[in-house]
């Protein structure tokens, strides 16, 4: 009892066991969000000490609270607690935790500097600097570094899709995101990458690109209803000619071999900044991730859909509890699985009926039936197969 009791203990130095419950006095709280940090330093931080990425202050599940207004997801401490935290999810329920600051002070103000010739190579991909073991250093994190692959297309200024990086000069996308099809004009198009927040600009993470080449899908057919071979390539330039440079905001993910299959149930993580997104997080435009489980091709087909609308060339995919699906994401965007440390990009978040419905899971593109395609069009052959993807015995 005693050795429980110490654990506990220890817990409770580490971070606040109570779930965030709203009868506390959160009085000193207005409604204008007096938490927005404007006036804090620079060097941000949004991790906390047992490596989980804080949530955007208005996230939690009841709103009608004084945090409704604050959407970034930096530490704060607004109640002047030990040190500064921020509420994270554990399990299923909000928890506040301090944050990790220790290293706060004595990090270096400017970020080292990437060397520009660096890029990621096919045997370099899925790789991601976040690591929930290790402790990290230089304190200033937030969510891109866990998804650094993640592509935000925009058309003039509006944010259109998602996307993922899987080569330095190449981002897959869904092919719905351009009804215009070939006649699409790509020069209204840009492509961010490292990109946290859709209306905010970091420009030590960020990269920019225009758009040089588009591919859709041959076989997409914007009319039919089960937007079958939902995928396109873009190919992206900067404004010196170059493509993406590895940091650790902007990394490749990796193509699983061809017609590579994980088992049903299976935990995968789907991404984006949520532009198609209803409820709570309508007006965040923070980068969001949510971990989804694979559905079995059968139940997909068979329970949740019909034969027709859910064909070979797709996957499903839902959250627990129905709670989490591609409604979190944007069309396009990854659905990334870890496999030996790795992540490999097994779908594109394609479509979905009513987000969040019960039994209607997300549908993806099923990346490992389009390698050829995509080696075809990239002509980039080992970039699309699978070499990172641990070989059977
Ligand atoms: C929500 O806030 C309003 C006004 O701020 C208050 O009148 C109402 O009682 C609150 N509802 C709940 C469930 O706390
Ligand atoms: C980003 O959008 C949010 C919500 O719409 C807003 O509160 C915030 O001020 C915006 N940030 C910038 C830098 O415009
Ligand atoms: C994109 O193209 C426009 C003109 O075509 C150019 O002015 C701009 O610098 C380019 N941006 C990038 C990031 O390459
Ligand atoms: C897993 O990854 C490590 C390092 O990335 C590699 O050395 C090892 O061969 C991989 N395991 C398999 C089974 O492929």
């Amino acid at each position: 009892m005693k050795c429980i009791l110490r654990i506990l203990l220890l817990t409770c130095t580490l971070c606040f066991i109570e779930a965030v419950s709203f009868n506390h006095d959160f009085s000193l709280f207005t409604d204008k969000c007096i938490l927005d940090g404007s006036k804090e330093s620079k060097n941000e931080v949004s991790v906390t000490v047992s490596g989980r990425i804080c949530l955007p202050w208005n996230s939690f599940q009841n709103r009608n609270h004084s945090f409704s207004n604050c959407y970034h997801n930096y530490c704060r401490n607004p109640d002047k607690r030990i040190q500064p935290w921020c509420i994270v999810r554990r399990r299923n329920r909000y928890v506040r935790e301090y944050c990790d600051i220790t290293d706060r002070e004595i990090k270096p103000s400017n970020p080292p500097k990437s060397d520009p010739s660096k890029q990621d190579r096919e045997s370099s991909c899925g790789e991601r600097h976040l690591n929930r073991i290790t402790k990290i250093i230089g304190g200033s994190r937030s969510m891109v570094e866990s998804q650094p692959w993640i592509a935000a297309i925009f058309k003039g200024d509006g944010l259109i899709c998602g996307g993922t990086l899987i080569a330095p000069c190449w981002v897959l996308t869904a092919a719905h995101c351009f009804p215009g099809g070939k006649k699409t004009q790509i020069k209204r198009y840009s492509v961010f990458l490292g990109k946290n927040a859709i209306n905010e600009t970091d420009s030590i993470k960020e990269q920019q690109f225009n758009v040089s080449k588009l591919v859709v899908h041959e076989g997409f057919d914007y009319t039919t209803e089960n937007f079958n071979n939902d995928i396109a390539l873009l190919k992206i330039v900067d404004s010196n000619g170059k493509c993406a440079v590895k940091t650790n905001s902007v990394r490749t993910a990796c193509i699983p071999p061809f017609q590579q299959m994980l088992p049903t149930g299976f935990y995968c993580e789907i991404a984006g900044y949520g532009r198609h997104q209803k409820g709570g997080f309508e007006y965040s435009r923070y980068l969001k991730q949510a971990q989804v489980r694979l559905v079995s091709q059968n139940d997909c087909q068979n329970k949740y859909y019909s034969k027709d609308e859910v064909n070979k060339n797709v996957l499903c995919a839902a959250g627990r509890d129905w709670e989490e699906d591609a409604c979190q994401g944007d069309s396009g965007g990854p659905l990334v699985c870890e496999v030996n440390n790795t992540m490999f990009l097994f779908g594109i978040i394609s479509w979905g009926k009513e987000c969040s419905k019960k039994f209607n899971p997300g549908v993806y593109t099923k990346v490992t039936n389009y390698n050829n395609w995509i080696s075809m069009h990239t002509g980039l052959p080992k970039y699309t197969v699978g070499s990172r993807y641990p070989q059977k015995d």
